[in-house]
């Protein structure tokens, strides 16, 4: 029995002696150093981690910390001053074991792009993600003669189509997009943090290009493809996963660049409007949207299922999405076809004035929001040569009503401050409640007319940590499951406090096109399946969400309330939540958003 243990030690020791390690670790990474290759049986008394020769005692040195009993030493974030040998001893009966790292750190990242002159590039630099970000990063360029000169980001240009711009001001994520490369823009470009620590440096190299090919739509003149498997049992389920997992990236996206504010957009609705896109998309483009999308590139009838699933949501969710494009252009017939075909929308031209075809557009949207939305846009320019809008309204009734006696409550803010609001209230009321483990979050799930559910996610706590890992944790996968649990815990009584709100959101798409990738449409879209005269540009994307929650629209007599003698459980949500608005019949998310001041 006691000879297997002793077999590891042996093999531990011939592997360990003859290993020094080496890594180059990048500045602001995370390492993990593991002590023993083979944990299991060994039967070790003590660890001691040295570094640079000085004891790393049961705490900390530096960002090095002793995790597991001295298991693995974890360095976050890695710096220069983590440079240096490390080694770990460990101590058995009769036997001492040793295993050395080497580490040495590179200041910044490095990168080199090449670039066919005339194309546009990203050159990226990110802050560490445990840093909080006060200030844009600065962009130098080396001018030769060993200076540098500070590139001018800053909001001051009038030119619409800026050559030089900071993707995303103020988020972790500094990376600033170069269009149009020149010869000029060769060379050593650095991005520091206004304290002067190095982010990145990007060496860029510009080459001239072959004889550049014509716009051509030559070889993409094709209308979409069928979708010859209307049936199949597939295609539903992979059209509800695909929105699942992209409404959550979304709401990553959403959440960085805004981690205080009340939230709220609609996925299923820029889903809808960005599949509308992909119908006219061709080449690249296609390809990007459809990443963007999270389908897989064959998958012709997502349009098909689409449709099938718009009118399996039409009882509570009205949704439209448009386009209106330039009374100079003919889109092809071809898309305006399948555009009626599978939007029940004919691309509209836009008018001769910017009046007209700002009024048009505002009384298309009142239309279809049942006048809930009246105004998107204050002006159309006469130049705009495409405008894809989209707009959603839903409406649900509580399926048990709350009490009619108006009533007020304190909600505690991020800040700690509470405000007094309207609540909606109820002594009994029958709810499934769940602390849901994976997200450490207790979950309420009140259901709605119109095969619909909302979904209330509390944190532990009011903080913004609290919040803020809840979101992390609110993957696709971990919100699929939560669906799941929820729909089949039985309901109980309890008493339930919201606040009453009103949420009228508009969150910038122009970010979030970037962020999910099609910065592309911006600058030059393979649209050929829509026009194939000449290259289209993106203009404006949009898209408003509204949504309120009041005591009204219950039937009377759709709660029976059996009352037993027991305490109930409570649930209140008068500090900032997540909710998420479930459509139960579809098996896809509607709305998101977050409360933090109603
Ligand atoms: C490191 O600390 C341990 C006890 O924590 C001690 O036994 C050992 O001698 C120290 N080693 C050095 C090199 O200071
Ligand atoms: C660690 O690397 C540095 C730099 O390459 C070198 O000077 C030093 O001797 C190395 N130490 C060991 C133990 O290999
Ligand atoms: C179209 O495709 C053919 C064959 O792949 C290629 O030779 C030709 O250059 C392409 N035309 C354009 C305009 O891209
Ligand atoms: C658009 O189509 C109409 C009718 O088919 C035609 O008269 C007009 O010249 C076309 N315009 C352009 C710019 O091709
Ligand atoms: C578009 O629809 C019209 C009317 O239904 C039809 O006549 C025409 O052939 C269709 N065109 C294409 C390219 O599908
Ligand atoms: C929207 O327009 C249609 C057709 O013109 C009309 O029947 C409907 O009543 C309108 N809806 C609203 C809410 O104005």
């Amino acid at each position: 029995m006691k000879l297997h243990p002793i077999c590891c030690l042996l093999l531990q020791l011939i592997f360990e002696l003859s290993s020094c390690s080496h890594f180059r670790a990048i500045h602001g990474s995370s390492l993990e150093l593991p002590c023993l290759s083979i944990q299991t049986g060994f039967p070790v008394e003590t660890i001691i981690w040295t570094f640079n020769g000085k004891n790393i005692s049961t705490q900390s040195l530096g960002s090095a910390t002793i995790k597991k009993d001295g298991l693995y030493l974890s360095i976050s974030p890695v710096t220069a001053a983590s440079e240096g040998e490390y080694v770990c001893l460990a101590k058995a009966t009769n036997v001492e074991m040793i295993r050395t790292f080497n580490i040495t750190v590179d200041a910044s990242i490095g990168f080199t792009i090449k670039v066919i002159q005339g194309t546009t590039i990203y050159l990226p630099c990110h802050f560490l993600s445990t840093t909080q970000v006060k200030a844009n990063a600065l962009w130098f360029k080396e001018t030769g003669d060993g200076m540098r000169s500070p590139l001018n980001l800053g909001d001051d240009s009038t030119d619409v189509y800026k050559r030089l711009e900071q993707l995303y001001p103020m988020d972790h994520d500094q990376t600033i997009i170069l269009r149009n490369t020149i010869k000029e823009d060769a060379g050593l470009y650095h991005c520091e943090s206004t304290e002067g620590e190095k982010l990145s440096y990007v060496y860029v190299i510009v080459e001239v290009p072959p004889t550049p090919p014509p716009y051509s739509c030559d070889n993409f003149t094709t209308a979409w493809e069928p979708c010859r498997n209307e049936n199949s049992r597939t295609g539903e389920p992979l059209l509800q996963e695909s929105i699942a997992d992209f409404s959550m990236k979304l709401y990553s996206y959403v959440r960085e660049s805004q981690p205080y504010s009340n939230l709220l957009f609609s996925p299923i609705s820029i889903n809808g409007v960005l599949s509308h896109l992909l119908l006219g998309a061709r080449g690249d483009t296609r390809r990007a949207i459809e990443r963007a999308l999270a389908v897989p590139h064959d998958f012709y009838c997502i349009h098909f299922h689409l449709k099938e699933l718009r009118e399996k949501l039409a009882g509570s969710l009205q949704m439209a999405s448009q386009i209106f494009y330039n009374p100079q252009m003919n889109l092809s017939e071809s898309f305006n076809n399948q555009s009626i075909q599978f939007y029940e929308a004919a691309p509209t031209r836009l008018l001769e004035t910017s009046e007209g075809s700002t009024q048009m557009i505002n009384s298309w949207v009142a239309n279809k929001t049942n006048n809930k939305i009246k105004q998107v846009f204050d002006s159309v320019s006469p130049n705009t040569q495409l405008i894809l809008i989209n707009a959603v309204s839903f409406s649900g009734q509580w399926k048990f009503e709350f009490d009619k006696k108006p009533k007020k409550g304190f909600f505690t803010k991020l800040n700690g401050d509470m405000v007094k609001v309207p609540i909606l209230h109820h002594q009994k009321y029958l709810t499934v409640l769940s602390f849901i483990v994976r997200l450490k979050a207790q979950v309420a799930r009140f259901a709605l007319t119109g095969d619909s559910s909302l979904y209330i996610l509390l944190p532990r706590s009011n903080t913004i940590t609290e919040l803020q890992q809840l979101e992390l944790k609110m993957t696709d996968t971990a919100m699929r499951e939560m669906i799941e649990e929820m729909k089949t815990g039985s309901p109980q009584h309890a008493e339930v406090t919201l606040p009453q709100i009103k949420l009228d959101v508009q969150p910038d798409m122009r970010i979030l096109i970037k962020k999910l990738g099609l910065s592309s449409l911006f600058e030059g879209a393979n649209l050929c399946g829509l026009y194939t005269k000449e290259k289209l540009v993106l203009d404006d994307a949009r898209h408003r969400a509204f949504l309120m929650l009041t005591e009204w629209g219950v039937e009377a007599g759709a709660v029976t309330t059996v009352s037993f003698s027991r305490t109930y459980s409570t649930f209140s949500a008068l500090r900032p939540f997540i909710m998420l608005l479930w459509n139960d019949h579809a098996n896809v998310p509607l709305f998101i958003g977050r409360v933090t001041e109603p």
